[in-house]
């Protein structure tokens, strides 16, 4: 039996990924880029052991097992490194043939699942690492995000660490549709993540369906498309210059025309809660007490749970305000924390 474990860590989108071009393969109607977090508090951690003597591929989910067959997603993570694999064993007969044997995979996230904070991303990343490192596949992360984006879009871009992006690309079959590293992580280091899960109740619109409710429903989609590509421009500057200014202002101004598609999709999808529009408000004041130089951003996923970004050094008395104007209480079970792991409410 071979058996490998690796994580993966959750990335955090600045410009929104939302809408599909081809549903199948996964194709995304605009670029987007993405922070990552680090590993040390919210990953996903895969197990996979592949065994001859082993019925049939088995998944267990945060300790439940789930029906293998029915993950049409997984299996095309599946489908596509047991290929690479293949055409190695082809090549050198010496190999073990592992692309014949059946697999065992264990994944547990330590966040709340489907809460709004890229579960989907890191565990589909977590799996196609996992395969890649158990078949021994010499490809590159660019490679391999190809295939991560075929489990889940957003999962391409927490492949790398540091500032990502997931280019769309435009042939229909997907060949450049794939994720590339801005900046590494150690490119910034004064940018402080702060994240507030005000809520771990699972969503009620799924990100996939949401999407493509969107596409079909929403005039003002059409608007966003033609945004998005010069704030992709913008926001690669703003972060090679580390241009907090410019870096705050199109996160913010980019979650907000996300949530505002989802109010325009009819019937409308609500993800935001009072807790998260209070969190906005109070960043937007902030920043307003200082001059209007942005000390903090805010940025909103498929959920109610904030991620502010922010420099190290502002970033404790910005815990404080948030605490004090929404302490993170049991009921909600809500929790703040920063990334990189520094402070704990
Ligand atoms: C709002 O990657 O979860 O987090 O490709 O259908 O699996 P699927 O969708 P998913 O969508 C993520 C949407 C988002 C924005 C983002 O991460 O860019």
């Amino acid at each position: 039996m071979t058996s490998v474990t690796c994580t993966a860590p959750v990335n955090i989108a600045v410009i929104k990924y939302w809408g599909k071009r081809d549903t199948q393969l996964i194709l995304p109607t605009n670029d987007s880029l993405s922070v990552t977090l680090s590993q040390d508090i919210l990953h996903s951690k895969t197990s996979i052991s592949a065994n001859k003597e082993y019925a049939h591929d088995r998944l267990w989910l945060n300790g439940k097992e789930e029906d293998i067959t029915k993950n049409k997603r997984m299996h095309n993570c599946f489908r596509e490194t047991r290929a690479l694999r293949r055409r190695m064993e082809d090549e050198d007969s010496s190999l073990v043939p592992l692309s014949t044997y059946p697999l065992h995979v264990c994944s547990e996230n330590n966040f709340p699942t489907a809460a709004g904070l890229a579960s989907s991303a890191s565990g589909l990343a977590a799996l196609v690492f996992t395969l890649a490192k158990l078949f021994n596949l010499p490809n590159s992360m660019t490679d391999l995000s190809r295939i991560a984006r075929q489990g889940s879009g957003s999962a391409c871009r927490s492949l790398f660490g540091g500032f990502v992006a997931w280019e769309m690309g435009s042939e229909a079959d997907g060949s450049d549709s794939r994720a590339v590293q801005i900046a590494p992580d150690t490119h910034w280091p004064e940018l402080e993540a702060l994240v507030c899960v005000v809520s771990d109740a699972k969503k009620g619109t799924s990100s996939t369906s949401g999407m493509q409710q969107t596409i079909e429903s929403s005039p003002l989609m059409k608007e966003r498309l033609q945004i998005v590509p010069g704030r992709m421009e913008a926001m690669k500057k703003a972060i090679l210059n580390k241009d907090f200014q410019a870096f705050a202002e199109l996160t913010m101004r980019d979650s907000n025309q996300f949530h505002s598609v989802c109010l325009d999709t009819f019937p409308p999808i609500f993800y935001l809660n009072d807790t998260s529009r209070g969190i906005i408000q109070l960043i937007h004041e902030y920043n307003a007490a200082n001059g209007g130089v942005y000390k903090a951003a805010y940025t909103y996923d498929a959920g109610p749970n904030a991620v502010i970004y922010a420099s190290k050094e502002d970033m404790k008395e910005i815990i404080q305000l948030i605490a004090h104007y929404f302490p993170p209480s049991e009921e909600k079970k809500s929790t703040y924390f920063t990334d990189p792991y520094n402070v704990l409410q």
